[in-house]
């Protein structure tokens, strides 16, 4: 028997400290509503999205910054409980650890709004200093996201060994895609339907697909309950979802990109690797907060 080499995960991204609001409705311009229920989870897209890799069974490592606080202390130790190495987790001396304002309504839809706090002060030079340390392989793994400052991205991609390594953007916020200047490297881009619009300006996913498709080495779109669409080299094919019974779609972006990213890294095919993270993201659905329905390998 053939042993595939096994690469690790390395995020680039944020931790933040969610506050979940459950709400009978998502509030509309100008509206006040009240909560049915509040509690306190652990979030970051880059977090999030670094424990899902490390459930699904990779080898996950994060480089990110948090407040010295007691919000960042415990992410700190979730994380490590989670077994994600946070040896390059940094700590910000002033800036608070990120804080996420997660309002979910009854059909689990969520409006999210995030003070970056000590995630806006993760800087290029110390991604640069990070990634050399790690030393990275062609059979890793980067995965970078929108709440970290852009010189981030910048600094990830410049740090790409010259071929192999697959690099994993999942443009959340959309914002734009990261320029990465000189380097000429593109990342494979993971965006949901609202991302993909705002980025492209295109009026159907297909489109949106294709114009991303133009700018990004492969594409793909996260639609919900209608599964995935993969879109690469000319070529794209739709995943369907298990239909599952939802509770809260938050965070079920970043297990999609934290499993996507794991099989990437056991050198599972794309349309493969994405089609576990559909049921992966299908999974995350079910329960209540980002880290509420984290999916093993076994679960899915
Ligand atoms: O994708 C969900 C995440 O977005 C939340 O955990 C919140 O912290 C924000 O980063």
């Amino acid at each position: 028997m053939k042993l595939l080499p096994v690469g690790r995960v390395i995020v680039i991204g944020s931790v933040n400290a969610d506050r979940i609001l459950r709400c009978p409705v998502l509030p509309a311009p100008g509206e006040t509503v009240l909560t049915t229920a509040a509690t306190q989870g652990f979030g970051g897209k880059g977090a999030n999205q670094a424990v899902a890799a490390a459930r699904m069974g990779a080898a996950v490592h994060l480089v990110a910054k948090v407040g010295r606080d007691a919000d960042g202390e415990a992410a700190l130790t979730d994380l490590r409980g989670a077994e994600v190495e946070t040896g390059s987790v940094l700590t910000h001396p002033d800036a608070p650890t990120g804080q996420a304002i997660v309002m979910v309504d009854p059909a689990g839809e969520n409006s999210i709004v995030v003070v970056p706090g000590a995630n806006a002060h993760l800087t290029a030079a110390e991604v640069t200093a990070a990634l050399a340390r790690l030393h990275l392989l062609p059979v890793d793994v980067l995965l970078t996201s929108g709440e970290v400052p852009e010189e981030c991205i910048r600094a990830t991609a410049a740090a790409l060994p010259a071929d192999g390594t697959h690099w994993v953007h999942n443009a959340a916020p959309a914002g734009s895609l990261p320029d990465t200047g000189p380097t000429g490297r593109r990342p494979l881009v993971v965006a949901n339907a609202v991302e993909a619009r705002q980025l492209t300006g295109a009026p159907t996913v297909e489109e949106a697909a294709r114009a991303l498709a133009r700018r990004a080495d492969g594409v793909v779109l996260t639609l919900g309950s209608e599964g995935a669409l993969v879109a690469t080299e000319g070529r794209s094919a739709r995943l369907p979802a298990p239909a599952v019974q939802v509770v809260d779609t938050t965070g079920a972006g970043d297990v999609f990109c934290g499993a996507l990213a794991a099989g990437l890294a056991r050198g599972v095919s794309l349309p493969a690797a994405a089609a576990t993270a559909v049921a992966a993201g299908a999974f995350a659905v079910t329960a209540l907060g980002a880290r509420g329905a984290l999916p093993r390998p076994t679960d899915l």
